[in-house]
């Protein structure tokens, strides 16, 4: 069976060019970067460029990425850094649709550590409270770190806008860009960030490989203490091979910007226009404009989201409940939760997220398996009746 993926915001497929890219370096060029010989030194130097294509990719320094990894690790090694560089300071303000990485992080240090922790809510479209971030932020306040983008929805923070404000009140600003990456353009320069993480396995690299940019001045402390490595900010021997993945790939996604917020966008609102037209009882979750251009988080009233996933699988496609109900609980996700998504809806919500690869083809077999799919759940479903939710 011809599989068909849309599940891009949880991993994409290895690029073939970073595949061929890497491939060498998985055989005959297998040298430790730091030896001072010939044969190692030219794995230093592919380390090189490939930290400059990261680096080019958000308009950084080389000298401000550290390879780590994953994005957890990004994210904690950025937060660890800063309350390391303020240990008078109690406070960290981020928000309540955070990745676990986190706001277990945070729940982590509020319960051993003592930490104050302002989760900043949002809006029912997933758009951040703008008042009550700014509010919270005082003399005490160590760090905000926000999402640039939601993994589940896809909706944007006004990161430029914030870190502005953070600048201005001398508080350190952290994002995590994991899904961003790839999708949207990131100019850190510009955003005025002081940190940033990155996931090679998001943007058609490798697992096992991530990015924390730290801008240039900032008193970083390592958190993995070892070696010299990434200029003594992260000991241990680089996962070289899947730096140099990650560099192509950061390369691609450069040149494939153009082509996320074309192609990718116009397949998004295909296929998200036409669920909508053609199944009653169905709404996008998350603020249609301030949106990623590839995800698209969608609800059924009166199913279950992971028993659409189910026969979604059995015809060979991949999505993700978005709502990821974590096993053993009917929960549906902290996400839709926090934006009051209606429980009927949050249940029944499932996310597509869209890559390059996906073809206008393969929307046309979602949307004509997905319409008979819903309509056998519904007619099972005690909660539908004569075309409505009861
Ligand atoms: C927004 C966000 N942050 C962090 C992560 C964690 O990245 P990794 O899987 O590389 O640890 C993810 C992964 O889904 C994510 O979506």
């Amino acid at each position: 069976m011809e599989i068909i993926y849309t599940d891009n915001n949880a991993t994409t497929k290895v690029a073939d060019e970073v595949i061929e890219e890497m491939l060498p370096y998985f055989g005959e060029l297998y040298g430790n970067p730091s030896s001072m010989h010939t044969f190692g030194d030219q794995v230093d130097k592919k380390i090189k460029q490939a930290r400059l294509r990261v680096a080019d990719l958000i308009n950084a320094d080389p000298d401000e990425i550290i390879f780590t990894s994953c994005g957890t690790e990004s994210d904690n090694a950025a937060i660890n850094a800063a309350l390391n560089a303020f240990p008078d300071k109690k406070h960290i303000i981020t928000s309540n649709v955070e990745h676990p990485a986190i706001n277990k992080l945070y729940q982590h240090l509020r319960e051993t550590k003592g930490y104050e922790v302002t989760f900043v809510p949002v809006d029912k479209k997933g758009c951040l409270n703008l008042d009550l971030l700014y509010n919270s932020m005082s003399d005490n306040t160590a760090i905000i770190s926000l999402m640039w983008a939601n993994n589940e929805t896809g909706v944007m923070f006004p990161i430029e806008e914030i870190a502005k404000i953070a600048n201005e009140k001398g508080i350190l600003f952290h994002t995590d860009a994991v899904q961003a990456a790839g999708k949207i353009a990131i100019d850190v320069k510009k955003a005025g960030v002081d940190m940033l993480s990155l996931s090679g396995h998001k943007i058609h690299a490798p697992k096992g490989v991530g990015v924390l940019y730290v801008k240039k001045g900032f008193k970083f402390s390592p958190f993995l203490i070892g070696g010299h490595q990434e200029k003594g900010r992260r000991g241990g021997t680089e996962n070289t091979v899947s730096i140099i993945g990650l560099g192509k790939a950061c390369e691609l996604a450069r040149e494939n910007l153009t082509v996320m917020n074309t192609k990718v966008r116009e397949l998004r609102d295909y296929l998200q226009s036409q669920l909508l037209e053609k199944i009653p009882g169905s709404s996008v979750n998350g603020d249609l404009a301030l949106r990623l251009p590839n995800t698209l988080s969608i609800g059924f009233d009166a199913v279950e989201g992971e028993s659409i996933l189910l026969m979604l699988d059995r015809e060979g496609i991949c999505a993700s409940s978005g709502s990821a109900c974590t096993s053993g609980s009917l929960e549906p996700s902290h996400v839709l939760m926090a934006m009051e998504v209606p429980f009927k809806s949050a249940h029944g919500s499932i996310r597509f997220s869209l890559s390059h690869y996906n073809t206008k083809e393969e929307m046309d077999i979602i949307i004509t398996t997905l319409v008979p799919v819903i309509q056998k759940l519904r007619d099972m479903s005690p909660f539908w009746k004569d075309g409505k939710m009861v």
